[in-house]
């Protein structure tokens, strides 16, 4: 039997935005708030460099705004970006008075560079652990507030709909146990969907969950051909693609091709610190053999850095290449770009309010256009804080009331062990082929491939829905097949190259037509707006 529940606010995930989100909305009503696996788990928890905020007043808000139109490639939507830079300041002064610690020197904060910034604006906490630092002190600081109730290890299976309105969400239990909760309002901010890509930095529970469901509710996407590949993951043979941060960069490491050349001069004026998508093309075109499939690796050097002590200064990526054997100081370190960050995600106003009334998103699963078709390294925990609490505002303005939905009639029927174990092989297929024909180089003919592959898993999950089964990898796999569907259409109907959306086909701008933002809605058709 189904069991059913009440509450003010739902917040889906606890990174960043739902964090933040949820610290608000607790002054004034009861919140709950879903992830899929323990506290910490989350995106955010893995962001290393940093977090990029202009705290020297308004020169350096005005500087941080240029570089995050400049790196967006012709498309920020230019209001999201000063919302975003301009209340950063106060919302990470906020975090510090919360108890968020970041890395200091003689009480003056220490302030990294990373790639398209034009000066050293980037925060850290224990060296480069920033991202947990900030979930572990706003999981502290809202756990405080008796208002706030964590659900862990839950998915959301699906938000429901009554007359238009989004009123709640079905939740499943670790146990495969499911509790419809009704809401007066719901925030998505459940991160992104680095999962869809074989090759991603991002942790198992990055399945697009929120994207997926607000989309099957009626809300609109935007701008999901525009995924960000991050340049530097660790590339070895069966080992996890690690991140390896563009902050290390910032501290002066080379990029080296396997003939040991320095090569970003042939791709960027600024080197190594280039925006990322222009990185991360560089690496891949480097490794790109003379023969069909053979790749040349590229390597990460600071063997040449003097006077810092990377082991204290890089303790977690240290620590992490030491168990293959690799040292920063001592070796070259060998990387390929992995999928990261997606640009795109559920349609937002600056308010964080969808084309759906009830219904909310913040923070990577949202898009508000404030990066355009290329994120700035380091803006996405701001983004998180900003317009997590934007989002917050505006659920309490709205004031919806309760509308109590029914139960839902029936319970999923576990599935068995081969319906799993085939279950993994058509999500292994989806990942690897979204990798080959819709990751940093794409065309006409390999966006098809992607269709072709995106529909056979389709048609397998199609067939376990049909007899009544769930799980929650069955909620994932749904979830990772719509977003890679958003992807791939928004990609075909995109014919030029922006940011980190790259056609061979189409290799220049074309700014007459696409100086826009792709809307992918219900009908599955691709529309451009400016905005
Ligand atoms: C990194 O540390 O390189 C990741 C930061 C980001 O994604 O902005």
């Amino acid at each position: 039997m189904a069991m059913e529940s009440q509450v003010d606010f739902l917040v889906m995930g606890a990174g960043v935005a739902g964090l933040r989100a949820a610290v608000e909305l607790a002054r004034h009503g009861d919140v709950l708030v879903v992830t899929k696996e323990s506290l910490g788990e989350s995106n955010t928890h893995y962001a290393q460099g940093g977090i990029a905020v202009a705290m020297e007043g308004d020169e350096d808000v005005a500087l941080h705004f240029e570089d995050t139109v400049n790196a967006g490639d012709g498309i920020v939507y230019r209001p999201a970006a000063e919302a975003l830079v301009s209340e950063g300041p106060v919302r990470v002064a906020e975090l510090i008075e919360w108890g968020t610690s970041f890395d200091s020197e003689g009480g003056e904060l220490l302030r990294t560079r990373e790639g398209a910034h034009s000066l050293p604006r980037i925060l850290h906490a224990n060296g480069d652990a920033t991202g947990a630092e900030i979930s572990r002190s706003l999981v502290a600081f809202a756990q405080v507030h008796k208002r706030v109730r964590f659900a862990e290890w839950t998915t959301v299976t699906g938000l429901v709909v009554a007359e238009g309105r989004v009123v709640g969400a079905d939740l499943l239990g670790r146990d495969n146990r499911l509790e419809r909760v009704s809401a007066r309002a719901t925030l998505v901010a459940a991160g992104g969907a680095g999962q869809v890509y074989s090759d991603t930095t991002n942790p198992g529970v990055a399945t697009g969950d929120g994207i997926a469901l607000a989309a099957l509710a009626g809300a609109e996407l935007a701008d999901m051909e525009f995924y960000q590949f991050h340049p530097t993951a660790l590339s070895l043979p069966g080992v996890p693609r690690f991140l390896l941060s563009e902050a290390l960069r910032g501290e002066g490491a080379y990029l080296r091709n396997d003939h040991g050349e320095r090569f970003m001069e042939r791709y960027h004026p600024l080197l190594e610190l280039a925006p990322r998508d222009v990185v991360a093309r560089a690496i891949t075109r480097e490794g790109i053999g003379e023969r069909p499939g053979e790749m040349r690796v590229v390597h990460l050097d600071m063997r040449h850095i003097k006077g810092i002590d990377l082991h204290h200064r890089f303790p977690g990526i240290s620590a992490f290449l030491a168990k293959y054997g690799l040292d920063l100081d001592r070796d070259l370190i060998p990387v390929r770009p992995a999928a990261h960050y997606l640009m795109g995600g559920i349609r937002t106003d600056l308010t964080g309010r969808t084309n759906l009334a009830g219904l909310y998103a913040a923070g990577e699963a949202a898009c508000t256009g404030v990066h355009g078709a290329n994120r700035l390294a380091s803006n996405s925990l701001l983004e998180g804080l900003v317009f997590g609490a934007r989002a917050a505002l505006s659920m309490l303005a709205d004031d919806l009331p309760i509308t109590v939905a029914h139960p839902p009639k029936s319970v999923p029927i576990p599935l068995s062990p081969l319906e799993e174990q085939t279950l993994e092989e058509q999500i292994a297929k989806l990942q690897a082929a979204m990798w080959a024909y819709a990751g940093l180089l794409r065309q006409e003919s390999t966006i098809h491939l992607g269709f072709a592959s995106q529909e056979a898993c389709a048609e397998g999950l199609a067939r376990l829905v049909k007899q009544g089964k769930g799980s929650r990898r069955l909620s994932e796999a749904r979830a990772m097949i719509h977003v890679a569907h958003a992807i791939l259409h928004s990609a075909l109907a995109r014919t030029e190259s922006r940011g980190a959306h790259f056609r061979n086909d189409y290799p220049q701008h074309d700014d007459k037509r696409f100086l826009k933002h792709s809307i992918f809605g219900r009908e599955e058709q691709v529309v451009f707006e400016e905005w």
